[in-house]
């Protein structure tokens, strides 16, 4: 099992370029189910979830060729024929999101078989709201055996109302809506930008959608949809991640392939710390050489402070003169990073969905323990401050949603290096003479 041994102290300098962003990826993935011809999706990031959404596809009978070289990080899915429509729980244990094919594949093939996810670290999670809004588009829903069965003759377009504004319910009915029989109407939809991505490949692959990224999304469904191209957003969430580091570091960091425009409520809170940025068309430049102030965050859904980045803001707090009061809206068990924080010498006390956070306390480094992948860049964050080597135990976490980031972050300075086993195995006791 892979650790990262980081040790802490060097300011970050030079410029890091985001790679494409996962959460946009991989519903834009699972949409070439939604055609018989091929689909090209570019800036795709090499990150573990790709390659598990690419054996889910290839399961199905999809050909799927992934390709990262220098010159792309490029997918051609080509869904010709689908043997089988089904998410087996194998792979939907690894990756939650892989529910995300339930909809295209109720919409192409009639019917499908996907494991319910199961429970995760950072909350229940449930799948309910993905099959009311099936349910409503016409399809009959089944669950037995820990799977979601759904079949149906032909989706029919419907009103569709979310009990609680789901990114994902907002992905996997907008995919079914494209091929349904008439008009769907989704209300509190999802406003985040990868739900807007998703839109903008469906839309060039033939379907019929209006107010993607807005409350209310219109879809006209149509019979079928064809092949496209199209790139992929960057990776707001990794964009705000090598912000913060460039902040707590104090360095002069250049953060290059970003989309401004999808920040606007993590630099204005940033700015409240009093870090200090240049935004230009697509990048953001960060200077750490001001103190930090405490200042109280909510998680909010888009355009709110991104829940994704509420442990990276905590790492943040932890070095911010005052006290900052962090509230956790959407998740109730998104905290696990705080006591690997308290190891390492934070001050951190947690009431419920809050956390208070008493800053300007030195961190040292420690042996910690990675929990989900956004815990597990708090520790990488606060690593990079830490007095001493920190090493990060159960970093597949990390490799899940960030590409190469010690290569990153070791091209700024960082002192970092990704190892296998540190305690070798004791040699085996000499045999008694
Ligand atoms: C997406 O997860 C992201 N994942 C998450 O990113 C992100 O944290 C989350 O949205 C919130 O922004 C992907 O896009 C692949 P939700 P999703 O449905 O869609 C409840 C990361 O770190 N809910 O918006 O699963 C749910 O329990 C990951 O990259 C229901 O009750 O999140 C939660 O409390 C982590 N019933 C709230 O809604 C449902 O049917 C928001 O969840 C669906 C959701």
């Amino acid at each position: 099992m892979d650790k990262l041994v980081i040790r802490g102290g060097n300011p970050l300098l030079g410029t890091v370029r985001i790679s494409g962003a996962k959460n946009a990826a991989l519903p834009c993935m699972a949409a070439a189910l939604l055609t018989d011809e091929p689909v090209i999706l570019e800036n795709i990031p090499q990150v573990r979830d790709i390659e598990t959404t690419r054996k889910l596809l290839a399961a199905m009978g999809a050909e799927v060729e992934l390709g990262y070289g220098r010159a792309h990080h490029r997918t051609t899915i080509c869904a010709r024929t689908l043997a089988a429509p089904e998410a087996s729980y194998e792979l939907v244990k690894t990756m939650r999101a892989s529910t995300l094919v339930l909809g295209a594949l109720v919409a192409r093939c009639g019917r499908a078989r996907v494991s319910l996810p199961g429970g995760c670290a950072i909350g229940a999670r449930p799948i309910d709201l993905h099959i009311k809004g099936l349910e409503r588009l016409g399809a009959k829903i089944t669950q037995e055996h820990g799977y979601v069965e759904a079949v149906t003759d032909r989706l029919r377009g419907a009103e569709i109302v979310f009990d609680k504004i789901t990114v994902t319910g907002t992905e996997d009915l907008l995919m079914a809506a494209t091929l349904a029989d008439g008009e769907t109407i989704m209300q509190n939809c999802a406003r985040e930008p990868e739900v807007a991505d998703l839109a903008a490949l469906l839309n060039a692959m033939g379907a019929k959608i209006q107010g993607a990224g807005t409350s209310m999304i219109r879809v006209k469904g149509v019979t079928k949809l064809h092949g496209a191209r199209h790139r992929i957003i960057p990776d707001r969430i990794e964009a705000g991640t090598f912000i913060v580091a460039g902040s707590l570091t104090g360095g002069d960091l250049n953060v290059a392939g970003c989309d401004p425009a999808h920040l606007t409520a993590i630099l204005q809170k940033l700015a409240e710390t009093g870090v200090k940025t240049v935004v230009k068309a697509d990048s953001v430049r960060v200077m750490g050489d001001q103190p930090l102030q405490a200042a109280d965050m909510n998680t909010e859904e888009y355009p709110g402070f991104p829940t994704d980045m509420q442990a990276q803001y905590m790492a943040l707090t932890t070095q911010a003169e005052g006290t900052s009061i962090i509230t956790e809206n959407i998740f109730e068990n998104r905290f696990m990073h705080a006591q690997e924080l308290v190891r390492m010498g934070a001050n951190i006390k947690i009431e419920g969905r809050r956390a208070i956070v008493r800053g300007g306390t030195p961190l040292s480094a420690a042996a910690v323990l990675a929990s989900d992948l956004r815990a597990s860049a708090s520790l990488v964050l606060a690593a990079l401050v830490a007095d001493g080597e920190t090493i990060i135990d159960r970093v597949y976490h990390l490799d899940r949603g960030y590409e190469n980031i010690e290569e990153k972050l070791k091209a700024v300075g960082a002192e970092i290096r990704r190892v296998g086993n540190i305690f070798p195995k004791r040699a085996a006791a000499p045999a008694q003479s």
